[in-house]
């Protein structure tokens, strides 16, 4: 194992003593210019099902900047196809040709073989294994309520309406989504780590819309099943919550190793209300638009700002944007790898 491995597992589990690890959401995407290369000569679904192209735009954010895990190229949205759900990366976001819109369209849902239908994922994650074999890499998947977000409203939206009412109409048939869907993503978590991913990140990217009452019936509780099936193989589990504030309290009984927090929360509170979980994020994205000093600034601020740095894995607070400057990202890894904590 390597030093970048040693760092960000060790801080998964709350006990690294070495240099702070970091990581960025989103790390190959469109700020990259050899990423937007690749994408120059083929579609993003085509990306996504090629291994080898997996594997290229997985290192190249790990080759410009000194990161310390890997996440898998792929899209949360990529797991409804064979459940017989086209979708389409257009420009304006992503398409769904199927909608949930009364509650027998949850029985069309198929069940599948996650092995046979993803085998392309395994094969990424086995070859990203062999180009980065120093560097851990994150295997992920969105969580229920958020992947059943796009399937009740077909697209992207600023606030899920229409999600947030077929919960709240059709409370059995939500019911059932959810515990179909968390079927499928555990077998799914499971089998990227059985293809070499060392640890699993769920995005619950859209589960901050939710009351207090509904987060611990269609977040806490699926989020539980899925990560209660992958414990015992080891990888530390990540839990990813947008708008994270809200439910400090129902989130410290979720069975998971780290917490990803958004950029609107203050770290260390989070940290502090969540004893024995480490904490990952929470640079807020558009501070890599700022000058030179102001994002060494805002990073060197969560870090001192924190009262522990052994259970910290440094972040930004959400995915980084597309037009982000390199010389920014450069410059908050410098200060996170730099930075001289007391022991
Ligand atoms: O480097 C990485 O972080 C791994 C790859 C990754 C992508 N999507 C690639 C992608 C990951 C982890 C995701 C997760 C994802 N996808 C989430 C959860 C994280 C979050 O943002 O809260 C969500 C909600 C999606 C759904 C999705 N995919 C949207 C809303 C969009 C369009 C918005 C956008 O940024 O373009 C996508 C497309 C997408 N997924 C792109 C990438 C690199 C851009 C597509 C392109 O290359 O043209």
């Amino acid at each position: 194992m390597g030093v970048k491995n040693e760092s960000f597992i060790k801080a998964c589990w709350g006990n690294n003593d070495g240099r702070i690890p970091i990581w960025i959401m989103r790390q190959a995407g469109r700020y990259l210019p050899e990423y937007r290369a690749v994408r120059e000569r083929v579609s993003f679904l085509e990306l996504c099902k090629t291994p080898q192209l997996i594997a290229d735009v997985v290192r190249q954010p790990i080759a410009r900047f000194d990161l310390d895990a890997a996440i898998l190229f792929s899209d949360i949205l990529t797991l409804l196809e064979p459940m017989g759900v086209g979708v389409a990366f257009p420009e304006g976001g992503p398409q769904l040709n199927f909608t949930l819109r009364r509650p027998d369209d949850v029985k069309r849902l198929k069940d599948f073989d996650v092995t046979k239908e993803f085998s392309f994922v395994a094969d990424g994650i086995r070859l990203i294994k062999q180009t980065l074999p120093d560097v851990p890499v994150i295997g992920f998947s969105g969580s229920p309520f958020t992947l059943a977000c796009y399937l009740i409203e077909g697209k992207g939206s600023k606030s899920f309406d229409k999600a947030k009412q077929f919960f709240q109409q059709y409370p059995s048939a939500a019911e059932e989504l959810i515990d179909f869907l968390s079927d499928v993503i555990a077998r799914y978590l499971k089998m990227q780590i059985k293809a070499g991913a060392d640890a699993v990140q769920l995005f619950s990217s859209w589960d901050g819309i939710l009351s207090f009452e509904d987060f611990s019936q269609y977040t806490a509780r699926p989020v539980n099943a899925i990560f209660g099936q992958i414990k015992r193989f080891g990888a530390p589990r990540i839990l990813f919550v947008n708008n994270i504030s809200p439910y400090l309290e129902i989130i410290k009984d979720i069975d998971c190793d780290v917490v990803g927090v958004d950029y609107r929360a203050c770290l260390n509170r989070v940290a502090v209300a969540l004893p024995g979980k480490s904490v990952q994020g929470n640079l807020d994205p558009t501070v890599l638009f700022g000058s030179r000093e102001h994002v060494i600034e805002r990073t060197l601020q969560i870090l001192d700002n924190l009262e522990h740095h052994n259970n910290l894995i440094f972040n930004l607070g959400h995915g980084i944007l597309p037009e982000t400057p390199l010389e920014s990202v450069a410059a908050m890894v410098e200060t996170v790898h730099g930075y001289e904590r007391e022991q």
